[in-house]
Parts: C-alpha cells; structure tokens; sequence
C-alpha cells in the first residue's frame, strides 16, 4: 500500500491485524514463520508489547500506559526537555545522532518513565540490537544478539521492578508494578513487554527524525534559515521532518478475514500486507508537490508517520515536544550549523537513518 488514503484506511481496518495469533495458526497465514525456539528470550519480550498485540488484551494494556501520557504528564515535560537539550548539546565539531539525539531522547524516556540513566549505554545498546529484527532481512548474528540483548533488558527491567516494588516513587514503572487490570496485577511478563517497548519506541524514531531532519535542513539552506529567522516556528517544522523523511518507514498488517478488498484487490485472509509510509507521506493526492522539502507547509501534519488506529504512536505528543526542543536548542545554539562529513545511510530499511551525522558549530 503507498497512496495515503489506503495506508490511512489499512490502519485503521479492524479486519487486519498486527498480529494474526489470536485468530488463526501459523500454518494458515502464508507468509507466517515459527518463532524460531533458540530466539524465544526475544519472542518472550514481544508477547505483551503494545505492538505485538490486538483487542481485547491490548486494549487493557494500552489503557494503563495511556494514563502515564495523559496532555498533563506530557506537558509537564516540555521545560526538561528544553533544559536537557542545552545541556547536552556539544560544543565544536560532533555526530549529531551519538552525542546529542541519542543521550537527549533517552534520558527524555527514562525520565517519563523513572528509570536511571546510568545505564543509558546499555538501554540503547539492546535496543540497536533488538530492533533489527523488524528489519526485512535480520541475519542469524543479528537475531543471536537481538536474543542476547532481550534476556538482559529481561533481566535489568524484572530488578528495576522489583526496587519499585520494595521502594515505591512517583514515576511510571511504580505505576505499572501497582496497576491492577480487572483485579489483577501485570505479570512480570507483561511488565517487562511493557516497559522495553516504551524504553525502545521512545528513543529509536526520536533520534532518527532528529538525523534525517537535521541533515534535510542542512542539506536545504533557505529551509534552516527561515528557522533561524523566526519565520517558521520549529514545531511546525518537526511535522515536515516527519512528513518528508520518515524515521519509520514501513508497517507491516495480516489479513485476518476472508472477503477483504483493498485498492480495488481481494485479499485473502493469511495474507500480509506492507504499508509504505514514505510513500503515503509523499502522495501529490494530499500534499503538493510532495518532493519539495518546505518547512512551513499547511498540511505537513497529514503525514502517516505516528500511524493510525488502534496502535497510533501513544508517544507522538511527547515525540513533537521533544523534537521540537531539541531542534529549537539547535537553531538558537548553533545557527551556524553545518555539515562537517558527508553522512551515510544505515543500511536498515525499516528504522530509517543514518549511520552517523557529523556537523560542526
Ligand atoms: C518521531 C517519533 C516517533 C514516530 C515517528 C513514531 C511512530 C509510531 C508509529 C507509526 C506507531 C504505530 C505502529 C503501527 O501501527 O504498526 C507507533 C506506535 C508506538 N509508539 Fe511511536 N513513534 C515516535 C515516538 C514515540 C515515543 C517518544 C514513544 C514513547 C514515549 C513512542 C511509543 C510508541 C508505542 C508504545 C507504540 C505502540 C502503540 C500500540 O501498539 O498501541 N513512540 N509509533
């Protein structure tokens, strides 16, 4: 699927699925593989991820996370995200991606959720790890060490909740230790699905919108300087960072129904679909000339790229928030910003960015 209209449509079709398990069998839906047993430590901390899940038990799940992103919690965040992003915005010549998006977007989530940051290095470390099985062409090493990185996020959020449990504070991760769903209290299972994917969906996208952005400012002049200028407000600008290069660019949905038609084609129940954001998000039927890269379009925020439906991104308010403050910083900090080597891509389809963003002040 890439015109906007069907991706929009897809998403919000209650007869597809993320997830086809709790209506049919692997041997019924063509494109399905077994979950390989020797990466079960990873297919462990799917099982009660958000997005692994369809109704009714992601509408419990979604329900106690959605009261940690209620507009006050998240608007409470916007000064620290502001102060964090002075702080750790480097001096001289730096990358982009490891030394300012990437420590920003992750003490942004620990803080939300109340989990320390000073084993930042390892959250992203198992995260990097872990998402290149979304990617359409995981190699055996990177599933060995996306199953690795799994059983010791595992083992880190199971003794992250059990100091919650003894220890009580104010922030999430006590929160969801405490919530009770119909009586009874999240499993350590559902604990642990729970908080990795806050922990990796908080950061992953963040941090490759602030790359692909960054570089599609520098790489348009006339576009940074209208920030510069004031003219272009940066939170208006993020919706066509999003909009023009996606940091996520492909979702994948099951067909769970017999007698769908889609785009003017039958598809048959076990059958899986792709829908191609970055296509959608450059569709001429909704924005006008799509290629062009225009910071103060009306529109831009029509784009797909926090998704639709029942799994829309629970994060994109704290994700405009946070993206905002952290382009602003950058605007106001370093006006003169520029590229100081050319960037490469990462080679990932899926979680789209750069390898490394090189710029100077
Ligand atoms: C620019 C940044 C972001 C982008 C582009 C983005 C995009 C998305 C998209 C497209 C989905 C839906 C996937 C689907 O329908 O299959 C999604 C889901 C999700 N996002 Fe984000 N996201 C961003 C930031 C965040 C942040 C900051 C958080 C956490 C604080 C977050 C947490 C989640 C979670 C938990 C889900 C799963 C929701 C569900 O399945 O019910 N995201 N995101």
């Amino acid at each position: 699927m890439t015109r906007h209209a069907e991706v929009r449509a897809c998403l919000r079709d209650r007869r597809l699925g993320r997830n086809f398990r709790h209506v049919g069998t692997e041997d019924e839906f063509d494109a399905a593989e077994p979950l390989d047993p020797r990466r079960q430590a990873f297919w462990d901390t799917e099982r009660w991820s958000l997005l692994w899940l369809e109704p009714p038990e992601h509408t419990r799940i979604r329900k106690l996370v959605a009261a940690a992103f209620t507009p006050r919690s998240v608007e409470s965040l916007r000064q620290p995200c502001h102060a964090l992003a002075r702080k750790l915005l480097p001096e001289g010549e730096f990358d982009l991606l490891r030394d300012y998006a990437q420590p920003y977007s992750i003490a942004v989530i620990c803080r939300l959720l109340g989990v320390p940051t000073d084993r930042a290095r390892d959250l992203l470390d198992w995260s990097h790890a872990m998402v290149k099985m979304y990617e359409l062409d995981t190699t055996e090493a990177q599933a060995e060490r996306a199953t690795e990185a799994a059983g010791e996020f595992r083992d880190y959020v199971v003794a992250l909740a059990e100091e919650r449990r003894l220890e009580p504070r104010d922030d999430l991760v006590t929160r969801l230790v405490e919530a009770r769903v119909e009586g009874e209290r999240l499993t350590d299972p559902q604990l642990v699905s729970t908080i990795i994917v806050l922990l990796n969906a908080g950061h992953e996208a963040t941090v490759n919108t602030l790359g692909n952005g960054v570089l599609a400012l520098l790489r348009h002049p006339g576009q940074w300087q209208r920030l510069v200028d004031g003219e272009v407000d940066p939170s208006a600008a993020v919706e066509e960072l999003i909009r023009w290069d996606p940091p996520l660019q492909l979702f994948e949905r099951w067909v769970l129904e017999d007698g769908v038609e889609l785009a003017g084609h039958r598809v048959p129940r076990g059958a899986k679909l792709a829908l191609l954001f970055g296509a959608a998000n450059r569709d001429p039927r909704v924005f006008a000339e799509p290629d062009a890269f225009e910071i103060g379009r009306a529109n831009a925020a029509e784009h797909i790229g926090f998704g639709g439906g029942i799994h829309v991104c629970i994060g994109a308010p704290l994700a405009r928030i946070e993206l905002a403050a952290a382009l602003e910083t950058l605007v106001a900090q370093a006006p003169g910003l520029s590229l100081a080597e050319e960037p490469r891509r990462n080679r990932a389809f899926v979680i789209w960015g750069l390898e490394a963003l090189r710029v100077a002040r």
